[in-house]
């Protein structure tokens, strides 16, 4: 049942996922994928109809069992809607005023990028933002945020590192997590959305210990690890064609079309969660077994021809853009408007207040730059994008920008 020569890694694929993705798609069936031993699912109705399958499970056993499988990204019915049914009366409880709060929070970091006149976009703002924007909204302590982020980032680890070595370090950091807020909760007055969900559950009816603990995990690491490749992704593919911006700095209304182009073109999740049959189920034409791993590439739906016109072209005028980067069905992402009003307000503090941001060039040598001052050396060029190594998210691992 396997097929060879789809493996979605090594520095091509990460480069630019979507040669290989349209490849997958041509099938138009699923793909067994020998080194994640999971079924890939790439076309777009393919996607979506996996992604709200009942007889498609999402509690995957683990070797180590862990508060963070309680959380409701890994349960099914009924206890994902109980859990569920608790965050979203947490998330209508957000600040009204969360967009000033953003604004804030963005501007500061725009004060210090301003003292000098380069910056890395990713390590100055696209990381900080959603960081100190998720600590304040869940109720976190700022001076912990660092230890938290640490934790965070071992979720999403790049290629080169063995399986056993991602799974050690990732229980890791499940257990200092848990013993973490676990510590915050006991310590008592917690505010935030933390807060929000003991006060929603104070007798602990409706979330055991051990859920409050894996979903505090969740949503820390949720909260940042995807929005900050949101803010990166969107911002790079803004100064690589200079019109593009201008666009969206001339009218202000194509700044959400930009984000929600930015979620499709360039999806900061590239693969859905895993998934498991529960029962055998036919997808494409092809029947899957009980048992088997399931993984919906919402990066190949997202570029699926049948779906999108001309879908390799990002397209600030795209008029229906039903895109799947936040997922779709009972699992779409709770946290859907909070990370787009992050992208919302934080580009557009940035442009108010960094007017001449452009990609920073490659520093020419000094008889290059001297060439060039007479008129006979090459243009300067931008620095080349610089992918991450995973194919959970897609993200640069740095974003050299000139003030
Ligand atoms: C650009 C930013 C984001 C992207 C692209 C994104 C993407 C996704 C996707 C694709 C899923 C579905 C996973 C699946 O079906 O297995 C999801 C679920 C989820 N997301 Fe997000 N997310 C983002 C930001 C956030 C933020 C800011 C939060 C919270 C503060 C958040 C919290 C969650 C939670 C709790 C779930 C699980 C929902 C459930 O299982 O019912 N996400 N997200």
């Amino acid at each position: 049942m396997s097929e060879a020569g789809f493996e979605l890694s090594g520095a091509a694929f990460f480069s630019d996922p979507y040669p290989a993705y349209a490849r997958l798609r041509a099938k138009r069936e699923p793909v067994y994928n020998e080194a994640t031993h999971a079924w890939m699912i790439t076309r777009f109705a393919d996607v979506e109809s996996v992604l709200r399958d009942p007889r498609i499970s999402k509690k995957i056993q683990r070797a180590t069992a862990t508060a963070f499988e309680t959380s409701v990204l890994f349960r099914d019915p009924p206890d994902h809607g109980r859990i569920r049914g608790l965050l979203n009366q947490v998330f209508a409880g957000m600040p009204d005023d969360l967009d000033a709060r953003v604004g804030r929070i963005a501007d500061g970091l725009i004060d210090r990028m301003k003292e000098s006149r380069k910056a890395d976009f990713m390590r100055d703002f696209a990381l900080p933002l959603p960081v100190a924007v998720i600590a304040e909204v869940l109720g976190i302590p700022a001076i912990d945020m660092e230890r938290l982020h640490g934790w965070s980032a071992e979720f999403i680890i790049d290629e080169g590192v063995s399986q056993a070595e991602s799974d050690q370090r990732q229980y890791a950091a499940i257990c200092g997590m848990d013993e973490y807020f676990r510590g915050l909760i006991a310590d008592g007055a917690v505010g935030g959305m933390i807060g929000a969900m003991l006060k929603a559950d104070p007798s602990g009816d409706r979330l055991s210990q051990d859920e409050l603990i894996g979903n505090c995990i969740l949503l820390m690491v949720a909260g940042h690890e995807t929005t900050v490749n949101l803010l990166g992704n969107g911002l790079y593919l803004l100064l690589q064609q200079r019109e593009r911006l201008e666009r969206v700095k001339a009218d202000p209304k194509l700044l959400p079309v930009a984000i929600e182009e930015t979620l499709r073109y360039e999806s900061p999740v590239q693969l859905g969660t895993f998934r498991v049959t529960a029962e055998a189920v036919e997808i494409g034409g092809r029947t899957i077994g009980a048992g088997e791993l399931i993984t919906a590439v919402i990066g190949a739906a997202n570029r699926d021809p049948d779906v999108f016109a001309e879908p390799d072209v990002f397209d600030l005028g795209r008029v229906s853009n039903r895109h799947l980067g936040f997922g779709f069905g009972p699992h779409r992402c709770i946290g859907a408007q909070l990370a787009r009003s992050e992208a919302r307000v934080g580009f557009a503090r940035l442009f108010e207040r960094l007017p001449n941001v452009a990609l920073d060039t490659v520093p020419s040598s000094w008889l290059g730059g001297a060439l060039k001052r007479i008129g006979l050396g090459k243009e300067a060029q931008p620095w080349p994008a610089h992918w991450r190594h995973t194919a959970v998210t897609r993200g640069l691992v740095e974003l050299k920008i000139s003030l």
